[in-house]
């Protein structure tokens, strides 16, 4: 039986680069073309204006009866001034509850052709190639709060940070079954040395290492953490860590490689998967052909690995992009001064890397 993918295009540069990805993903399915069923939705901007909803219920039954969805991105100037319920990301965060994804993984990569882009010495920058995996439903941003005011103080806040076993436990799974595929190694980033809900996390991961012998294990606080991923950054293989620590790592992690366009990411829970580039939908060049379809694309590749159990496919689409990368072609977000190339000239040369 065919695969079913939901893609949701969305705003801005988005049906742009949703369309390159479909289009490598039939290239790199040509010899079975009856494997995959695309089946496009709405969400975000685009949805507001059709249906008056930033996640319609069409596009919440068609996900979750999905194996896996391709979103590109949302939002806009032209809906930033709606109510925050009618607000394009508002849709996001409503996908991503309906899909219960409680793990999200950004792979960062530094390619070799790229390198001039990062803000880090060569010698620092060459060679990484690391995933974060971050807790996304649980922890302070989802704890027990308050907001009151004391006589002597004035007024005061409260968040709090909680995590039961289960939810360490799950995204810690996927942080071993990540590390297996990869060069098995696990960093898990906490602050033990403080928190009690980090000596949480510390015991469960240590509790788990029996189950994972081909993977090895470190426990690194997150400022030290912090430090290493602009000092030492090639001695990561998989970074696991709770949400507000994941937030922040990731986007400091994001910069090393210098190019946003370049970057894809997953959310993983229990049920179909959900792909996106990590970028937004660039309202400052679309429509104007010329946005970086290669975080896309490797958002797709990544689908093929962790939902739709096609990790070779997936290895291959990821192969055509580092020849492509390689061969110097580069859009104009990466282009310095160089000559660019057009989202089809790319999304061509790709599909060409791997016919
Ligand atoms: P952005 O990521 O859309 O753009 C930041 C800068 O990077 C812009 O100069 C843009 O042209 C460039 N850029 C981004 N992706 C690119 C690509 N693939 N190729 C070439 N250049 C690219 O972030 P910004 O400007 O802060 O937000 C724009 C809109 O996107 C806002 O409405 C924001 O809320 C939304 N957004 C949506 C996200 C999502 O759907 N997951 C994530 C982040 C922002
Ligand atoms: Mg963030």
């Amino acid at each position: 039986m065919a695969k079913r993918v939901v893609l949701l295009p969305g705003d801005g540069i988005g049906p742009d680069i949703v369309a390159s990805a479909v289009r490598v993903l039939r290239q790199v399915f040509s010899d079975r073309p009856e494997a995959l069923s695309f089946q496009y939705h709405q969400l975000g901007g685009a949805a507001i204006d059709e249906t008056g909803q930033p996640f319609p219920e069409e596009t919440r039954a068609a996900v979750l009866a999905s194996d896996a969805v391709l979103l590109g991105a949302v939002g806009g100037p032209k809906w930033d001034q709606g109510p925050g319920h009618l607000r394009p990301e508002a849709g996001l965060l409503a996908l991503r509850k309906a899909l219960g994804v409680y793990a999200n993984m950004r792979p960062v990569r530094a390619y070799e052709k790229l390198l001039d882009a990062s803000p880090l010495r060569l010698d620092v920058a060459k060679g990484v190639d690391l995933l974060i995996i971050r807790e996304l439903t649980g922890g302070i941003y989802f704890g027990e709060r308050e907001r009151g005011e004391t006589a002597s103080a004035g007024r005061f806040a409260k968040d709090t940070m909680y995590y039961t076993e289960m939810e360490i436990r799950r995204v810690v799974k996927k942080g071993f079954e990540a590390a297996r595929d990869r060069k098995g190694h696990l960093t898990s980033v906490d602050k033990a040395n403080v928190l009690d809900s980090s000596r949480l996390w510390r015991e469960v991961v240590d509790d788990m290492k029996k189950d994972y012998s081909d993977v090895t294990v470190e426990h690194v606080l997150v400022d030290s953490c912090a430090m290493h991923l602009v000092t030492r950054p090639e001695r990561f293989d998989v970074i696991v860590t709770e949400n507000l620590f994941g937030d922040i790592l990731s986007d400091e992690a994001a910069v090393l490689t210098g190019s946003i366009g370049v970057l894809p990411s997953a959310s993983l829970g229990d049920g179909p998967g959900l792909y996106e580039p990590i970028h937004g939908s660039a309202p400052d060049i679309a429509g104007k052909g010329i946005a970086n379809p290669l975080g896309t694309i490797l958002s797709a590749a990544m689908m093929l690995r962790h939902s739709l159990e096609e990790p070779e496919r997936a290895d291959r689409i990821e192969e055509a992009v580092a020849r492509v990368i390689d061969k110097g072609l580069r859009t104009a977000d990466l282009a310095r001064g160089r000559e660019s190339v057009s989202t089809q000239a790319m999304t061509d040369a790709v599909i060409a890397a791997l016919a």
